[in-house]
């Protein structure tokens, strides 16, 4: 193909796993080490790289922590670093979004149509009364109205919350009442392993059930994605292709100055509690964080043309296919559908058709891919990729070395990043773009540059190495969260109480003698199904609801394709007995509340969930049995019973399976 990739990556053939030292393993920590000597000092350098309105007063102001706000006193507004300041330079001719449709039509937006997309949206949004402040909820599939939504609410000083599209109904309206939105942007439908999926219906289930909840949404801009018939509300309801066309492509509408410590947006996630929690990000630590983070991580070049194959509605499309690329005047793909529709090799020949050259995905993808078989993935000249990453799931080391040599060719370097919603980009993973370091497969590496994380046991003190532990980080960053929506108290709560001082990830982490750091998995009641993030207390929170259930516990079962997989421990109240009918009814109830993602492999009906003496249901021993591992400590059992019973119930569940 004649590409010349970064000379990094091509010093790492063959890739240095097994050998002791890369050549530039130590200029890494170096550069890591003068980073965190002077954060200030660092940050500071790395946020005059961006266009401001106006000048921060201060890098940090730590003096009401954990509430720590970044680039204080000064003012800027996303859209003048991800569009207006590409507009007259070669940027602006570039693409922007290669948009790949499931059904295989594709479009390709150059930085000016985004740029114009967006200000004509912004100009709509005005006119529908849309203030700087306001939050505008986005309930849309994988089309490149979505980033334009996203920006043109934030160019008009709005706060965006994005909801996943392959969310229910009821999560939608949850969420809308939650930020108090009055417009909502959603399409007609999309395209999903070759059926059509009804969106504006969901979106107006959704928009009722708001309302009966005290919600008012006043508007409704729907894009005419599939031209499937759909319901509308006359004065609720407006076409965007109508709203917009009536805008010269000359609209310009100035990106209002926002402060640095305003939100930018809003993401919801699953935590500890039944109510997923809303995520808020900062207008200028966000930014300066998720610049300069997709820049290590990729190495990023002007001949780059990068793919996130993830979903915006997640952090990660966020950071990686909207922020990320576009701060950088990178090129992206964007695709819309199924990663192995109409054929396993869909992704193979995305990446030959568009001549990728950094794939980013998830464990579960690969491991999804890797199933069908090899010959799906040699048929495709994967020659352009340079760079390939990871996120989202701890990645197994025998998928590592598939993907390092059956994709990459034993040339790309493996980039597995470890971050979460609330941190913004990558926390700690490998950093390309700086320096590469000597790789282990299925360590995420190091701590990128500002960031100190560390591996501590219950009483905060450090574990030895090879010791597991929790992941803490031990000092603020620009890309953190500035909070919970509404609610402050869970934000110290959640992440700044179990180690004071510390914000705690919820991870579990070993760190080597070589200080590698190998992420293990969430340690709170969080899962992980195929890189997304599910409550079991929301899902608990669910199957309480039906009349027929006394009490349920939801636990992961461990699963070869997406790492885990929900499994429901379900009591019934007197006079109800289990059934078929039953399992398929609370199985379709997590579903039908929560979203397909959630759904639980299967019931388990059992007369008691074992507690201990004081009430409190014994996880760790309900995991061990999804795990078949030994029982541990089950002394303070109150009812040994209880055990018996489920064990059975789930041996009987996997011989069913085989
Ligand atoms: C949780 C956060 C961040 C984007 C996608 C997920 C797990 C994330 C890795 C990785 C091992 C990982 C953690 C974390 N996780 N990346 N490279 N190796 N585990 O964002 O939905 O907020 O989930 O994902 O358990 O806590 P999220």
């Amino acid at each position: 193909m004649g590409y010349t990739s970064s000379p990094e990556a091509q010093r790492i053939e063959p890739l240095p796993y097994g050998e002791k030292y890369f050549p530039h393993h130590n200029k890494y920590l170096d550069f890591w080490r003068a980073s965190v000597e002077d954060p200030i000092k660092f940050w500071d350098e790395r946020a005059r790289e961006l266009v401001w309105y106006r000048t921060w007063d201060k890098v940090l102001d730590d003096s009401n922590p954990p509430f720590y706000r970044w680039f204080v006193g000064g003012e800027t507004n996303i859209n003048l670093n991800a569009l207006d300041r590409w507009m007259g330079t070669h940027v602006a001719n570039k693409v922007a979004y290669y948009w790949e449709g499931e059904d295989g039509t594709s479009r390709v937006l150059s930085y000016r149509d985004l740029f114009r997309e967006v200000n004509k949206l912004a100009r709509a949004l005005q006119d529908l009364g849309v203030k700087p402040g306001d939050t505008v909820t986005i309930y849309m599939p994988m089309i490149p109205e979505l980033p334009i939504a996203m920006l043109a609410v934030t160019r008009v000083g709005g706060i965006h919350s994005v909801v996943f599209s392959g969310f229910s109904p009821s999560a939608l309206a949850d969420r809308i009442v939650d930020a108090k939105s009055r417009v909502l942007i959603t399409a007609d439908g999309y395209w999903r392993k070759g059926k059509v999926v009804e969106l504006k219906k969901g979106a107006d289930e959704g928009v009722s059930l708001a309302e009966k909840q005290g919600a008012k949404v006043e508007k409704v801009v729907v894009v005419r994605r599939l031209g499937n018939p759909v319901n509308w509300v006359e004065g609720r309801d407006v076409w965007y292709h109508e709203l917009t066309s009536k805008y010269p492509d000359t609209t310009y509408v100035k990106p209002v100055p926002r402060k640095s410590d305003d939100v930018l947006f809003i993401l919801y996630t699953s935590g500890t509690t039944g109510k997923p929690k809303g995520v808020m990000h900062s207008v200028g630590g966000y930014m300066v964080y998720v610049y300069n983070v997709f820049k290590w991580n990729w190495d990023i070049r002007p001949e780059d043309v990068h793919w996130t194959m993830a979903d915006v509605g997640w952090i990660t499309g966020h950071t990686y296919i909207v922020y990320g690329p576009l701060l950088n005047g990178a090129t992206e793909v964007m695709y819309e559908g199924a990663i192995d529709y109409p054929q396993p090799d869909r992704p193979w020949q995305i990446v030959e058709k568009y001549g990728v050259t950094i794939f980013y995905t998830s464990p579960t993808a690969l491991r999804t891919l890797r199933q069908y078989g090899d010959e799906w993935v040699r048929k495709h000249d994967l020659s352009t990729l340079r760079i390939l990453g990871t996120v989202g799931e701890p990645i197994n080391p025998d998928v590592w070395r598939w993907y390092f040599e059956l994709i990459g060719k034993m040339r790309c370097p493996i980039v597995d990043t470890w971050w979460m919603t609330e941190t913004g980009a990558a926390m700690i993973s490998p950093a390309p773009g700086i320096s590469l370091v000597t790789l282990k497969p299925g360590s995420a590496t190091f701590p990128l540059p500002g960031i100190v994380a560390d591996v501590v046991d219950e009483n905060g003190n450090p574990t030895p190495p090879g010791v597991r532990g929790y992941l803490i980080i031990k000092k603020p960053w620009p890309g953190m969260m500035l909070g919970v929506w509404g609610d402050p108290e869970r934000y110290v709560k959640t992440y700044w109480s179990r180690f004071p001082g510390y914000f705690y990830a919820g991870d579990y982490a070993v760190k080597d003698e070589e200080g590698y750091f190998w992420l293990l998995g969430r340690a709170d009641e969080v899962l992980k199904v195929a890189g997304h993030r599910i409550g079991t207390t929301e899902m608990e929170d669910v199957l309480i609801k039906h009349p027929a259930v006394a009490e349920a516990a939801v636990i992961g079962a461990p699963d070869p394709v997406k790492g885990e997989v929900p499994v429901a421990a379900v009591v019934l109240k007197a006079g109800y007995q289990p059934d078929e009918q039953l399992r398929k009814e609370l199985i379709e109830l997590i579903r039908t509340q929560i979203g397909p993602i959630a759904t639980p492999k299967t019931v388990l009906f059992v007369r008691k969930l074992p507690k201990t003496r004081s009430g409190k249901i014994m996880r760790r021993l309900l995991k061990n049995i999804m795990e078949d591992r030994p029982l541990g400590d089950t002394t303070t059992l109150e009812d040994p019973t209880a055990v018996e019973e489920l064990v059975k119930a789930w041996e009987e569940f996997k011989a069913q399976m085989k």
